[in-house]
């Protein structure tokens, strides 16, 4: 079974489920509040097991009651925790997270004991990216540890995956060392420093061959409901999201690339594995929360879509 390793973030989320996302300055009443195990990095690996994938992540909690809850959790979704580490300077990560009645969202992390995950951590894990075969990164740890992480997975000849969540600038050299890059349509903006009101087809494209240009060889655009666009040097393919009724669209990307890379690393094509990662993504919007929303493999195998 081929192995695959998150480097990422892990959070915990206090949701606050409202009718509306708040305006400029404006308070507003939730009508329900829960506590979820979070964090992109985190939501990915679990989404990985949960998808039956063999999956270790790298990360740094903080030594408290939500960094032992966070690592307990992962371990309980089968999720091998060996590159986790408790920090005793800086309490764990936490996302404030207001949805509202149609599953829209309003993220805001706060990174915590995320941004003590550094060069020397991954130094000392080395022999984790050695013997996996797929590295998978995000963007809520330091941008200095993400390049150097994907810069030594190529070294050592594995397949990089990285999901360019929350946006920020990327280097030339991460672009070059990214097999692929999985950014949303406002992801995608900031990259590609296209900053266009609203994206429409003729600009995504335009974006993703800028990037094809740039040296990256795969780029998948996740576009919501309104499915993917799967572009390379050659290609550009649009593929149509699954029908649902979303009710919580937090940790959807997330399931997204678990999917992806779960069928992936299966041996499937990019387009197969595309399908399948929308199959995932479109379940997880129908339930709450983060970890606890990610689909099980005989969930989606047994999944009725309405068509
Ligand atoms: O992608 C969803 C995640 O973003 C949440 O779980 C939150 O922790 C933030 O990292």
């Amino acid at each position: 079974m081929q192995k695959i390793l998150v480097v990422g973030s892990i959070n915990m989320d206090l949701s606050f489920e409202c009718k509306r996302l708040p305006n400029l300055g404006e308070t507003i009443i939730s009508n329900n509040y829960k506590k979820y195990c979070g964090g992109k990095g985190a939501n990915q690996a679990v989404a990985l097991a949960r998808l039956e994938s063999d999956v270790t992540m790298i990360g740094v909690v903080g030594d408290d009651n939500y960094g032992h809850e966070l690592c307990s959790n992962l371990k309980f979704n089968q999720v091998k925790t060996t590159g986790i580490r408790f920090s005793k300077e800086v309490s764990s990560g936490l996302a404030s997270i207001i949805v509202d009645e149609t599953g829209n969202n309003q993220i805001v992390v706060y990174p915590g004991a995320n941004y003590e995950l550094l060069v020397p951590d991954i130094d000392k894990l080395e022999a984790l990216i050695v013997e996996t075969d797929y590295v998978v990164c995000q963007l809520e740890i330091p941008i200095v540890t993400v390049e150097y992480v994907l810069q030594k997975a190529k070294q050592l000849g594995k397949t990089t995956i990285l999901n360019c969540a929350p946006a920020r600038e990327l280097t030339k050299k991460i672009l070059e060392y990214c097999d692929f890059l999985i950014p949303n349509e406002t992801e995608l903006q900031v990259i590609t420093n296209t900053h266009y009101p609203l994206i429409n087809e003729t600009e995504l494209i335009t974006a993703t061959q800028k990037l094809s240009k740039q040296g990256v060889k795969n780029i998948i655009v996740t576009l919501g409901a309104k499915g993917v666009l799967y572009a390379n040097a050659e290609q550009t393919q649009f593929l149509k999201a699954f029908s649902v009724k979303a009710i919580d669209s937090t940790a959807a990307g997330d399931s997204f690339i678990g999917g992806f890379v779960t069928s992936l690393a299966n041996g499937k094509t990019i387009v197969d594995s595309l399908e399948f990662a929308n199959k995932v993504a479109a379940i997880t919007v129908t339930r709450r929360g983060a970890q606890i929303s990610l689909p099980y493999l005989y969930e989606v195998e047994n999944y009725r879509f309405s068509s």
